[in-house]
């Protein structure tokens, strides 16, 4: 069985993508060092499974460990997940996050590069394309001077990426630009897990709806959008996951060099308030929200051109928003 090294497997996005590379036939091999997520998720992996995952707490920024894994296992591919992702700690702490999630990448490149593992699948974000001129978002439009250190990682990494892969033969990579990840797996063993109040929508309107916070506020009501309301393209994370599968299986087709991006998104945008009402819809709870001022910097409005994720590596979305909050709040109520 093909093992596929995941750093940052134990968080939120990498270990549903443990589930899937399971269901495909691959075994993953999770490096985390937990600063972001719980050993926890190891345990609940196998309850999904059946299968104890080899699990490896430790930095990634260190090439002795990620050796000492490898000489452990035949390592074919790996998954970087790996990286802070705090937007507002990222103006406050800039070093913390060039150091974590450039250093990371460079550290990672240096050992596959010493044990001849060709394949990376890199998590970028859409943060790099800020906010767009034209809509939907592809590929080649063109990305924003960064907001913040974090998006800025993003981007200085996809450029690491993009020379390294030239400087080297049969170096294959791909780099997932997300849009915005929520949602659990369905048998709410795993999920997201904010440590202290969420940054982000969905956890935001899971807890105010479970008691945990009082009210919502929803950043603003008066831009130009059909209720007001900023429009982003929420993509399930199941779905996401299942895109890492096809980027490696599509990597493991090609001879030569390779880099590409693509964007992971279900090519549909929805407005703050539309995930509210369908949050409603499905759990059956009247959200206490109120609208509140603009956020400082927010996006108007982003979703995704899936034309090129959607032919070249055969991958499509089969989730809806209902779908999302369904495992959302599932996950959200089996925390008590
Ligand atoms: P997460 O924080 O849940 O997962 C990241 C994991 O990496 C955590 O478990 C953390 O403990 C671990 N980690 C961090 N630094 C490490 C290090 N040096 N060594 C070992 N482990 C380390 O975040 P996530 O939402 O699952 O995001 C995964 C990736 O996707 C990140 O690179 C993030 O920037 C990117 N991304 C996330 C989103 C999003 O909205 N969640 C959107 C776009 C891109
Ligand atoms: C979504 C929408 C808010 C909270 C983040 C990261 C970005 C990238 C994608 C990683 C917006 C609104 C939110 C609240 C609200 N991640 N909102 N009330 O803005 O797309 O960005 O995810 O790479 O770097 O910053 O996601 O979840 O913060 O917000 O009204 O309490 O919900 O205004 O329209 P966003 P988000």
């Amino acid at each position: 069985m093909k093992k596929i090294l995941i750093t940052g497997g134990a968080g939120y996005i990498g270990s549903h993508t443990a589930v899937e590379l399971w269901k495909a036939g691959m075994e993953p091999i999770i490096l985390d060092d937990l600063s972001n997520s719980y050993a926890s998720v190891i345990d609940r992996l196998e309850e999904i499974t059946g299968k104890r995952f080899a699990f490896y707490q430790g930095d990634c920024n260190k090439k002795s460990l990620l050796k000492s894994i490898a000489d452990k296992h035949k390592i074919e591919g790996v998954i970087h997940f790996a990286a802070f992702k705090a937007v507002g700690e990222s103006t406050a702490q800039p070093l913390k996050y060039y150091r974590n999630n450039v250093g990371s990448l460079m550290v990672l490149l240096q050992f596959m590069q010493e044990r001849g593992i060709r394949d990376l699948v890199f998590s970028s974000s859409c943060t790099v394309y800020g906010q767009p001129d034209v809509l939907p978002v592809t590929e080649s439009t063109p990305r924003k001077e960064a907001e913040s250190p974090y998006g800025n990682t993003k981007k200085i990494c996809e450029d690491i990426l993009i020379d390294y892969v030239k400087s080297k033969p049969g170096i294959r990579v791909i780099s997932l630009r997300y849009f915005n990840p929520i949602g659990a797996h369905s048998s709410a063993k795993i999920g997201e897990l904010p440590i202290g109040t969420p940054n982000n929508l969905v956890p935001f309107i899971t807890q105010v709806a479970a008691g945990i916070r009082e009210k919502l506020t929803v950043f603003g009501d008066d831009y130009d959008t059909v209720d007001g309301s900023c429009i982003r393209d929420y993509i399930h994370v199941m779905d996401l996951a299942d895109a890492h599968v096809k980027a490696l299986a599509f990597l493991n087709g090609q001879e030569n060099n390779f880099y590409d991006v693509f964007n992971v998104g279900t090519g549909n945008g929805n407005t703050v308030l539309e995930v509210i009402h369908a949050f409603e819809k499905v759990s059956g709870v009247k959200l206490n929200y109120v609208i509140g001022p603009r956020r400082a910097g927010d996006v108007v409005k982003t979703w995704a051109d899936t034309t090129k994720i959607n032919t070249v590596l055969g991958w499509h979305p089969h989730y809806s928003l209902e779908d999302c909050m369904r495992d959302s709040w599932n996950w959200q109520k089996s925390l008590r």
